[in-house]
């Protein structure tokens, strides 16, 4: 697992986007929150699918990872924003608009989504297996998926929601991108249609369980120990505020554990390699 993630960072940092002009930083900024690092969850999941199917693929799935990385990046830096979560920190560092200035962090935000989409289509893979991936990420990425969660989550600030429109937020704000990333990983390895709607729903549930450690994290942990500005979700409807520390916990334990049992009930190659990847972040909200 380690050497997949070691070849995903090292393939990502010569791919970059490399063009210069005679913008006094533009370019520099593009490459900033890439190269800043992370878990590179979103991509793992994805590599970790094929490797379990079609191993030799692996490689050409690479740009299809970047690109993936490359849309959950800009949604950071949009978050970040100072009319969405307004914070300072990312990734351990400076977000773009307190580095540069607002104009910058929302315009790298619009390049990394659709260069996103760019790196796909360079991919070398089949056309009809590049539309499907465009597909599946252009829906739970975009209207679908991430925009209407991220949406419903600043418009509701300071409003309680329900715990089903809870559920709804969370779904479309992280869930579904996650649970996008395992299903083009099926797509790339030509695993069939039954499993990469399963992939996609245990997606969902290990997206949640993601958000609600997300939501702990931000209460639990100091901005330097996250390495982003955390403490930052009072007006938020993070499970935290929703259920309450130790309610957001027990959520968490049992989603982990129901992960856990679907984790199991997947065919051998499928289990080994996703249980690699995941045992570390099914009990992320105990570290
Ligand atoms: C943070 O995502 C935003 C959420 C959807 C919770 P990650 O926790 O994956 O952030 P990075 O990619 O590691 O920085
Ligand atoms: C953001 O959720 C989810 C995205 C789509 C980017 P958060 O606002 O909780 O993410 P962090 O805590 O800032 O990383
Ligand atoms: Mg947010
Ligand atoms: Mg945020
Ligand atoms: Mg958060």
């Amino acid at each position: 697992m380690r050497e997949l993630l070691t070849s995903f960072e090292d393939y990502l940092l010569n791919n970059l986007p490399q063009s210069k002009t005679f913008h006094p930083y533009f370019e520099d900024a593009l490459g900033d929150m890439l190269k800043a690092g992370g878990k590179r969850f979103r991509p793992m999941l994805l590599l970790s699918v094929v490797k379990s199917n079609k191993s030799l693929l692996v490689p050409n799935a690479y740009p299809v990872a970047l690109g993936l990385e490359m849309l959950h990046t800009y949604s950071l830096v949009h978050d970040d924003l100072p009319s969405m979560d307004n914070a300072d920190l990312r990734r351990g560092f400076e977000t773009l608009h307190k580095k540069y200035d607002e104009v910058t962090a929302i315009l790298v935000g619009d390049a990394l989504n659709t260069e996103a989409f760019n790196q796909i289509v360079q991919a070398p893979l089949h056309n009809d297996i590049k539309v499907e991936l465009i597909k599946v990420l252009s829906i739970n990425g975009g209207i679908d998926g991430m925009i209407i969660g991220q949406a419903i989550d600043c418009f509701f600030e300071n409003q309680k929601l329900e715990l089903n429109q809870l559920e709804f937020l969370h779904i479309h704000k992280t869930a579904k991108l996650i649970a996008a990333s395992l299903k083009m990983g099926a797509i790339i390895s030509e695993y069939d249609l039954n499993i990469q709607e399963k992939l996609f729903n245990f997606g969902i549930d290990i997206g949640l369980l993601f958000q609600i450690q997300d939501d702990i994290i931000d209460e639990t942990q100091t901005t330097e120990e996250a390495g982003k500005t955390t403490q930052n979700d009072e007006s938020k409807n993070s499970f935290v505020n929703l259920l309450g520390l130790n309610g957001a916990i027990k959520s968490a334990d049992e989603l982990a554990l129901k992960c856990e049992n679907s984790l199991n009930a997947f065919d051998e190659n499928l289990k080994i390699s996703l249980t690699e990847l995941l045992l570390k972040y099914l009990y992320r909200h105990k570290n």
